[in-house]
């Protein structure tokens, strides 16, 4: 019944003879005895280094039996206690097992009787420590800035959570939308850098002749342009996290020197011929396949090698059952209140039918959808008829990325501006927000940002040019 682990006791008893005895019974299933004869004192042990089972003698010289109990167990409320009490204290050990002591033993008693207790004390103790992180893992819908209790989230929350306090490089990989950078922030937020600061940089938007000072920086003169002295993001995020959003995509000539840095720690600010010192933790981040990207020789296996150390894979949202209806009701409730809206459910049907799509765009499409429906409808509850057309295009269909507005393309404006002509306002306008979903991958927010609109408008025009399309109008002067 006892593990095979090495247990740690403490033993709290005020008379030395007895407490050798008692070691000395103990000694049957070698487990480490540390003994203490005074309350004060065990504390000061139990502080120090956790034990997994105490043995107390209520009399004690400095405090009171009853006081030491209730300290132990505020400080940990799984520990085990087992009482030992003279004949003539009963009612005292009574009081300390209603206080929440596993058991008590009167004295005198044999090796027998002490190690049984103490076996059924520890076991107590193991088990109690599996609910524990049972219900630590059920109760976890929510983990820095994550959403949802499926279980494949909780396995992506223990893998952070481990991770966290090493300085391991972290390589994370799941499709678009998924959580990559909310996984990044997470690690940094739980990790001793925490501190220190998160810069995140994203090889896929800087310009590639522009990548190498964003890394490393540079000094004035470098280059055309360089006006003055640049630190670069390693040197920001000395001490904390380099985000290396979209690593897939950096120029191969600019990956080895990344490696340099990577494997030594140093880096060299563009132009300047001097090394400096950096402290960063690395985490870098995908959507396609890395080592696919390896085999195809355009990702460098060696740097592939120093910064894939512990992988973490988000899941795509269609395998996280319920966590689906979770976010997006958590979305609901939060859009509604930024645009004022009184939505507050959503009707059984619709949920069974965001259950059931397979989301392509992962949680940034979820978003996109509520979004979506919180801007253009009102009422209590979230009805069929408010759902956008879910595969649509508008919402970060599958071809995120490449052409959000396919359906609506406008080969007529392209052709217009080829021309050099005037065109239509209308026509611009929905030009450059087409524009701009394309280069943030169909983010609405995001977008809205570049266009310094709100994302509603984006939203309501969006839906707009649809009913129009449905219509068989074409283009309209929304
Ligand atoms: N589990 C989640 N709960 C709540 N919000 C989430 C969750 N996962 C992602 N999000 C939100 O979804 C959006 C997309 O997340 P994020 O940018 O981290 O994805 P990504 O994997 O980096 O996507 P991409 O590959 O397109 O860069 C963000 O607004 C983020 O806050
Ligand atoms: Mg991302």
């Amino acid at each position: 019944m006892s593990s095979p682990k090495k247990r740690r006791i403490l033993l709290i008893e005020d008379t030395v003879p007895l407490a050798k005895l008692y070691i000395e019974f103990l000694r049957a299933d070698a487990h480490e005895v540390v003994h203490c004869t005074r309350g004060g004192e065990a504390l000061d042990a139990a502080a120090e280094m956790p034990p997994d089972a105490v043995i107390l003698d209520l009399k004690l010289p400095d405090m009171d039996g009853l006081e030491v109990l209730q300290a132990l167990q505020a400080r940990d409320a799984s520990v085990s206690v087992v009482i030992i009490t003279a004949h003539g204290s009963i009612d005292l050990a009574v009081e300390a097992m209603k206080l929440g002591a596993f058991d008590f033993i009167v004295k005198p008693f044999n090796a027998d009787r002490l190690n049984l207790t103490l076996r059924n004390a520890l076991e107590r103790r193991t088990l109690a420590r599996m609910v524990e992180g049972y219900r630590k893992d059920l109760d976890r819908g929510r983990f820095h800035g994550f959403i949802g209790s499926s279980p494949e989230m909780q396995a992506v929350y223990r893998t952070i959570e481990s991770v966290a306090s090493s300085r391991a490089n972290v390589f994370i990989t799941g499709e678009s939308g998924t959580g990559k950078e909310v996984a990044a922030q997470a690690i940094h937020r739980a990790s001793p850098r925490r501190d220190g600061a998160f810069v995140a940089l994203n090889c896929a938007a800087i310009p590639k002749d522009l990548l190498e000072s964003e890394i490393f920086g540079h000094v004035k003169g470098a280059f055309t342009g360089a006006a003055g002295d640049r630190p670069g993001a390693a040197l920001l995020a000395d001490g904390g996290t380099l985000f290396l959003d979209e690593i897939c995509e950096m120029p191969f000539d600019l990956q080895s020197k990344l490696l340099r840095f990577v494997q030594t720690g140093t880096v060299s600010p563009v132009g300047s011929g001097r090394e400096e010192r950096v402290d960063v933790r690395f985490v870098a981040a995908t959507n396609r396949d890395p080592l696919a990207e390896v085999q195809a020789g355009r990702f460098r296996e060696d740097l592939y090698y120093r910064l894939h150390v512990i992988p973490l894979a988000l899941p795509p949202l269609r395998d996280r059952g319920d966590d689906v209806i979770e976010i997006a009701r958590f979305f609901l409730i939060d859009y509604a209140r930024e645009e004022g809206k009184a939505l507050s459910a959503f009707a059984p049907e619709v949920e069974a039918r965001l259950r059931a799509h397979d989301w392509p765009g992962n949680v940034r499409q979820l978003q996109n959808v509520v979004r979506n429906i919180v801007v253009l409808h009102d009422g209590p509850q979230v009805t069929l008829d408010m759902l956008p057309p879910m595969g649509g295009p508008a919402i970060g269909g599958p071809d995120a990325g490449t052409s959000p507005c396919a359906a609506c393309g406008s080969p007529a404006a392209d052709a217009a501006a080829e021309d050099g002509a005037v065109q239509p306002l209308w026509l611009v306008e929905k030009d450059m927000i087409q524009k701009a979903l394309r280069l943030t991958g169909d983010d609405v927010p995001r977008a809205a940002l570049m266009l310094e609109i709100s994302p509603s408008t984006i939203y309501r025009k969006l839906q707009q040019w649809r009913v129009a399309e449905a219509r068989g109008a074409g283009e309209t002067a929304a």
